[in-house]
């Protein structure tokens, strides 16, 4: 069967990615190496314990923070994600942390998750950060399949770029440096990008560079896990994200990147949705 255009453009964009992240203006892996690997400031403060849980990481890249959950004491982790490079990385790195007895990392789509990982109602968490539901078509069938994966009492815990923000980027330049009107927030259907930069590494250019990524506006998201029968315990707003998602944006001393001057709109958001 063909792969659908999405599928294909946004694999080859993620296969190329992985090299860029790996390398040396890439993620910082030095905590993680020396056995203490740190989550961002959000999820620091909002995560909680995971000593002792079993942990699903969808859309999991090279398997950074998978292996920071088993560092802090989650039982198992089972990584999923759709890029080869991405998965032989996360397994090798998994091996150099001495971590491969208690993680897993599976390639696959995401809509495939059900029959990659033979599971379900396994995990105590599903973990799922940032930039990962932009690549999904269809937000209804992945809180299904976030379901699908939790015990009764396992909870969802998401971070998320917000809706609010993606309307806007740098790609259409705005006033005062600032970014322009891009996307309306309630754009249906694929929406093709095409960006040679990278959101690492500022001097790598990606060769495959067109994407199409899908907005999901807020009541969706929410709306997709209660019809997926989960509840929401917790949303956060924040006026923080932990990339440089446009050029104008201030790097606080927390490492969360922000507004130049006013919070006029929130970045990112955050919620914690159980399976009762
Ligand atoms: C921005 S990254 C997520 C970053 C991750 N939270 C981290 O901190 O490393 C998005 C990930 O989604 C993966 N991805 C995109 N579309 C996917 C799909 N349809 N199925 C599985 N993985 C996918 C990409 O390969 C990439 O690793």
């Amino acid at each position: 069967m063909t792969e659908p255009d999405w599928l294909r453009l946004n694999r080859a964009n993620w296969d190329e990615r992985v090299g860029v992240h790996l390398g040396p203006r890439g993620y910082d892996l030095v905590d993680l190496r020396q056995g203490r690997g740190r989550m961002n400031a959000i999820e620091e403060a909002e995560l909680g314990s995971v000593a002792g849980l079993d942990v699903v990481h969808l859309q999991c890249h090279f398997g950074r923070d998978s292996l920071c959950l088993a560092q802090r004491g989650a039982a198992s982790v089972v990584g999923l994600d759709f890029s080869p490079p991405a998965i032989e990385a996360a397994r090798a790195l998994a091996a150099e942390l001495g971590l491969a007895d208690r993680t897993r990392f599976v390639l696959s789509n995401l809509y495939d998750a059900r029959a990659a990982i033979d599971a379900p109602a396994s995990f105590d968490l599903a973990y799922v950060t940032w930039g990962a539901l932009c690549w999904l078509p269809d937000v209804a069938e992945w809180a299904r399949i976030v379901a699908h994966f939790l015990r009764p009492g396992g909870s969802l815990y998401l971070a998320e770029a917000h809706p609010a923000a993606l309307v806007f980027d740098d790609l259409v330049p705005g006033t005062d440096g600032r970014p322009g009107w891009f996307v309306p927030y309630r754009h249906d259907g694929p929406l093709t990008i095409d960006e040679v930069r990278d959101f690492m590494d500022p001097e790598a250019r990606l060769t495959n560079s067109r994407t199409h990524q899908f907005m999901h506006p807020i009541g969706d998201v929410i709306g997709a896990l209660l019809g997926a029968g989960l509840r929401l315990e917790w949303f956060h707003e924040h006026d923080a994200i932990t990339w440089r998602m446009f050029a104008c944006q201030t790097k606080g001393t927390d490492g969360l990147y922000r507004w130049p001057d006013k919070p006029w709109l929130p970045l990112a958001y955050s919620l914690r949705a159980r399976k009762d």
